[in-house]
């Protein structure tokens, strides 16, 4: 009988030892580190299904290369071929990471439910009855699409072998586990190995294969930190379980930008892909509302209008609430302090609550205009005129500042039906002949004045 093999892993880098120790001298971290049984089989006779044929790599010169092997797969979803840089890369390893129930399996089903090419969808969470039901709601006529319950490598390999897909999608590789490894599924060393046969199968091959991944309590993909670094693009889908928008972003992406951002909504027949977010993202109401302000910000390299609301009440407790959703709330303190030294507004003995509609997180400086108006609005009790938007980043001295491309906010918001979008003076705009009015603001000051 083969000697029973412990390792010892940090279960947030993946770091190897071979004794216990409290702290992770290569992340730093304490009590990361536990022990997990490997034992490895002998290996020289493990193959993926085509390593027979596979050839030998040797070096080229770089323009022998042949580019046009790129070629990428048509996913048939605009937002998700937009995310990947125009398509899925054969022999490509992807990575989908999200919150459990933000709908990962759905998205990658109705994916798989969409593709004309032969897809193999193995899960290991859900029975093939299961999968069937959630494919009903979605897009019941297909005929490429297979399902597989497995969790064994071995055994996938083997019914890949059979039915030679195109494209393999794994839910999950926390579920997965190889024979090779002891560790039970999930643990770090059964995901790093499970991944490798994985690349091996997918490079060998040249069949992309997309993974769905865990992710830890605090938003990080489950497992070690290497599983980011050995695929090629890591998506994640996130938004808020409350709230029906999705949103997909690229953390990595070998063969493309990571700006390009794609948006759902989830439907009770599956995931629609919203082509145009800033109709939805803007409430269109008939009464005006203080506290309420249109951002014209940049998600990627799309402009997206959205709605910011601020209510400013007197605090009732000694030390005043300040709460932000979707805006980063140290962000929001200091945007207080400038309101407050500049603009001479007395916001310290105020409750300020700040919401970015939608359940969307906001990192473009360019919101911080509109969170200054709306906050404005609200402690006025004045409503801001609902055709004008805002497109601005607000410095510590007060002075509105530029914001990257400018000129494609104004058109945005032009299309959209606004009448006035409020930008900086130091902004350069060549653009003439606008039907939305260019509002040019220099100082919170001149903002205030044309607002109340
Ligand atoms: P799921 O894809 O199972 O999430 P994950 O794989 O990320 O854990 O998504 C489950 C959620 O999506 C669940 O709360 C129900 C909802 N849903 C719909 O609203 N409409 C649908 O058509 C489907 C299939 C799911
Ligand atoms: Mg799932």
């Amino acid at each position: 009988m083969a000697k029973v093999k412990t390792t010892f892993f940090c279960q947030s880098c993946g770091n190897q030892y071979a004794k216990w120790q409290g702290q992770c001298t290569a992340c730093k971290s304490w009590n990361t580190i536990v022990e997990e049984v490997i034992q490895k089989a002998d290996k020289s006779d493990w193959k993926t299904p085509t390593s027979a044929s596979k050839r030998v790599s040797k070096p080229l010169k770089i323009k022998e290369i042949d580019s046009a092997k790129e070629a990428r797969l048509n996913t048939f979803d605009q937002e998700f071929n937009r995310v990947l840089g125009g398509g899925i890369v054969p022999g490509s390893l992807t990575l989908l990471g999200g919150e459990p129930g933000i709908g990962k399996s759905t998205l990658l089903l109705q994916i798989s439910l969409k593709l004309p090419y032969k897809t193999l969808y193995v899960s290991g969470e859900e029975s093939q009855k299961q999968i069937k039901m959630r494919a009903e709601r979605v897009n019941p006529n297909n005929d490429t699409c297979y399902i597989l319950t497995e969790t064994k490598t071995q055994n996938i390999f083997k019914q890949i072998e059979s039915l030679e897909p195109e494209v393999v999608i794994i839910d999950s590789i926390q579920t997965l586990h190889s024979d090779y490894i002891e560790a039970s599924a999930g643990s770090i060393s059964q995901i790093k190995e499970c991944t490798t046969e994985l690349i091996k199968f997918a490079k060998e091959t040249s069949t992309p294969v997309l993974l769905i991944g865990h992710i830890t309590k605090d938003g990080h993909i489950a497992g070690p930190k290497i599983l980011e670094h050995m695929v090629d693009t890591v998506l994640q889908f996130e938004g808020d379980r409350n709230h029906v928008f999705r949103i997909l972003r690229a953390h990595k992406n070998r063969f493309g930008s990571t700006n390009e951002l794609g948006i759902y909504e989830m439907q009770g027949s599956g995931l629609r892909e919203v082509t145009n977010p800033s109709e939805i993202l803007i409430s269109k109401k008939d009464e005006e509302l203080s506290g309420n302000a249109i951002a014209v910000t940049l998600e990627g390299m799309r402009p997206l209008l959205i709605e910011v609301q601020a209510l400013v009440s007197t605090a009732v407790y000694g030390t005043p609430q300040r709460s932000a959703t979707g805006f980063n709330a140290k962000r929001l303190n200091m945007l207080l302090a400038v309101l407050e030294k500049r603009a001479g507004f007395r916001l310290g003995a105020k409750d300020v609550f700040l919401n970015i509609t939608g359940g969307i997180n906001v990192d473009d400086p360019a919101i911080d205009l509109a969170v200054v108006a709306a906050i404005l609005s609200s402690n006025e009790d004045e409503a801001i005129q609902k055709d004008y938007c805002f497109a601005a980043e607000v410095g510590l001295s007060g002075e509105i500042r530029p914001v990257q491309r400018v000129e494609q906010r104004i058109l945005e918001a032009e299309k959209l039906g606004f009448a006035t979008i409020f930008v900086s003076k130091y902004n350069k705009i060549s653009l003439k002949n606008t039907a939305i009015k260019i509002q040019l603001v220099s100082k919170i000051e001149d903002l205030v004045g044309y607002l109340v």
